[in-house]
């Protein structure tokens, strides 16, 4: 793929799609601004280079409470770039392309939430998003196109895919050392390889876990979230109406054949024992046998049984938390495996903007030891072979710089 060192990337207006989609907290707040961080030093190399910088990101989902504006998002921006980043809070719209036009050299300029455009969730080949409304309207504005979205790259939605084949294009640094670097730490020799799966994006974990089961990647894989109900139910235990009542809520229940074929062919899928659960507003541990609350953690036995297993790893891979991580009084489920995962011998990659804010602040972290991903599906999906769309759009990219 073209990185930044193979396409004209000096005094150029520059469109730069980055992944700063952040956990929120029910008050609107971003709780882990490392995605904003780590994009940071590639806007710094093409300021430095006098190209004028719009950024252009999504935030959640349509529907979803995490689907908010980015104003936060670009004072946090401005905060670590030392430099104002202009926010515009309009997308393809008449004024965000006057600002764009307007934008000098050395100046970086953030669009709003691209997911307010509905085509930005249409999964779809390059060749159609490229006339997209949104591509239409802004490539015109640009000489270059650079993706830094690693964690969106599994993504085929137009501002990831539709640019390439329209601009010359190239993938940004924190694209490029994510590919390089678990390319050459993912080895297939390396064993036991323990997957640590939870959250709540269970329709895109179970088409993970497929993927590593079919292709033998993963020896274990350690369940917990909304991702180890779907399995407990696949298994006939009794989760207890109301935890059944979420899971078909959220369309999880629709799951339960593949998850059952998983576990009929022998997948190495394991799911807790115990629970923590809240009932009438206090929290207690139950064996997962006997569920009266709704399940926010998994229980103290299950983080025990699960740390062992993944001290004695060679890699381990966690993405999802093991709980509803917001609330500090489910939290531990989460810090006991990774706690596990940093004092065990193998090496460690974590994943996904939820699980990486359940570690501690302080904690000194070995590069030589811990890859932490910007990644959440979009790792996972690397590591599984899988090709990646915005990789495979880049590599279509148009080589010629026009100005
Ligand atoms: C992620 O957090 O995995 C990426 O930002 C992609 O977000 P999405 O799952 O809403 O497409």
């Amino acid at each position: 793929i073209p990185t930044m060192d193979d396409i004209d990337l000096h005094s150029k207006k520059v469109l730069l799609r980055i992944d700063i989609n952040s956990p929120i907290d029910e008050n609107g707040n971003i709780i882990d601004d490392s995605r904003i961080k780590a994009h940071i030093s590639t806007i710094k190399e093409l300021i430095d280079k006098d190209n004028s910088v719009v950024l252009i990101s999504h935030q959640g989902r349509p529907g979803d409470k995490d689907f908010v504006s980015l104003e936060e998002h670009a004072k946090l921006l401005s905060r670590y770039l030392n430099e104002e980043v202009i926010f515009v809070d309009d997308v393809i719209g008449p004024y965000a392309r006057e600002a764009i036009k307007k934008l000098e050299n050395k100046r970086v300029l953030l669009l709003d939430n691209v997911r307010l455009i509905s085509e930005e969730l249409i999964e779809a080949p390059p060749q159609q998003h490229a006339k997209t409304f949104l591509v239409k309207k802004l490539a015109p504005l640009f000489n270059a196109y650079v993706n830094d979205a690693f964690a969106t790259a599994h993504r085929s939605q137009p501002s990831i895919v539709g640019f390439p084949l329209v601009l010359p294009s190239a993938a940004g640094r924190v694209m490029e050392k994510e590919v390089f670097a678990l390319a050459r730490i993912f080895n297939a020799e390396d064993t036991p390889k323990i997957f640590v799966l939870g959250g709540g994006k269970v329709h895109d974990t179970i088409r993970i876990i497929e993927n590593l089961v079919r292709k033998r990647i993963a020896d274990r894989i350690l369940t917990g979230g909304l991702v180890a109900e779907l399995f407990a139910a696949s298994k006939g235990m009794n989760l207890n109406p109301k935890n059944m009542e979420i899971l078909e809520k959220l369309g999880i229940l629709s799951l339960i054949p593949r998850a059952r074929k998983l576990l009929l062919t022998g997948a190495p899928i394991e799911i807790p024992v115990d629970y923590k659960v809240e009932v009438n507003g206090n929290v207690v541990e139950e064996p997962a046998s006997k569920v009266t609350g709704v399940i926010k953690d998994i229980g103290s036995t299950t983080a025990e049984i699960y740390s062992s297993f993944i001290k004695d790893a060679k890699v381990v891979v966690l993405r999802g938390p093991m709980g509803v991580i917001e609330d500090e009084r489910f939290k531990s489920g989460s810090k006991s495996v990774l706690k596990a995962a940093l004092e065990g011998q193998g090496y460690v990659i974590i994943g996904g903007g939820h699980m990486v804010s359940a570690l501690d602040k302080d904690v000194k972290l070995d590069s030589n030891k811990v890859h932490i991903s910007t990644g959440g599906g979009a790792l996972l999906l690397f590591l599984s072979g899988e090709k990646l769309p915005a990789l495979e759009a880049l590599s279509m990219s148009v080589v010629n710089s026009s100005d």
